[in-house]
């Protein structure tokens, strides 16, 4: 039998790493990586909602990885753009809502219209969100939220940025899991992520299966939150 979970966190953020690794290691692509990469996404994310989780925020493109090789940018925002369009299709089985944060301003027409289309299309599912982090940062998003308060004339505060961040109704991320083997944020979430717990694991993404998600709920569910207090 399945062991039983306890205190399931409600938003689970994942930055998605060691997709190139784990193709290089195989003779492949790096673009091959973030292939199977982008299949493991649907996997994660129905156990994850299974399981209880409520919003799945992930790192998918950030905005520093336009300095990657020209090949491998235009291959993942190919797979992003066709992740959107499978979502499309698929809307009524899966009563998954999809969200995407970033600055839409450079990318394609046809990522746009793919990001407008499948938003619009999955705004009342309600079984849980996936949040696609694209051509985001995090520091960048605070630069955003504090410039629109200062043009509305608010006053500058946690609870007006948090309000300004792309997030304001998706709350902040219970857990962030990093996988790949890196010990760092990397500009993902840094206001949201203020009291989130963290998990680190060696696994590359495409080999981060169910279980492994588990061992993530695991751990999450022994840490004691405290936010600052005793
Ligand atoms: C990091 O691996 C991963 C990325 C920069 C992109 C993550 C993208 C996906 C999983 C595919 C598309 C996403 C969705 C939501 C459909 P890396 O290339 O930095 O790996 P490395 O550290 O081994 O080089």
């Amino acid at each position: 039998m399945d062991k039983i979970i306890e205190n399931i966190p409600a938003h689970v953020g994942i930055i998605m790493d060691g997709n190139g690794r784990w193709a290089t290691a195989r003779g492949k692509k790096r673009s091959f990586g973030h292939k199977v990469g982008s299949e493991n996404v649907e996997r994660i994310a129905e156990h994850a909602f299974n399981s209880g989780v409520k919003t799945l925020s992930l790192f998918a493109f950030s905005s520093e990885n336009w300095s990657r090789p020209k090949e491998e940018v235009d291959e993942l925002m190919r797979l992003l753009n066709v992740y959107l369009k499978k979502f499309i299709g698929k809307i009524k089985k899966n009563d998954v809502r999809i969200r995407v944060m970033g600055d839409f301003s450079v990318l394609s027409d046809s990522v746009k219209n793919s990001i407008k289309k499948a938003t619009e299309a999955t705004k009342d599912n309600t079984f849980g969100t996936i949040n696609i982090a694209l051509n985001y940062g995090g520091r960048q998003e605070i630069v955003k939220a504090v410039k629109e308060i200062i043009e509305d004339g608010e006053d500058v505060s946690v609870e007006s940025i948090s309000r300004h961040l792309y997030t304001a109704d998706l709350g902040e991320p219970d857990l962030i899991i990093r996988t790949g083997g890196e010990l760092r944020i990397s500009n993902f979430m840094l206001f949201q992520s203020a009291y989130s717990e963290l998990y680190f694991t060696d696994v590359l993404w495409p080999d981060f299966n169910e279980e492994e998600f588990d061992k993530a709920l695991l751990s999450f569910s022994k840490r004691k939150r405290r936010f600052g207090g005793v």
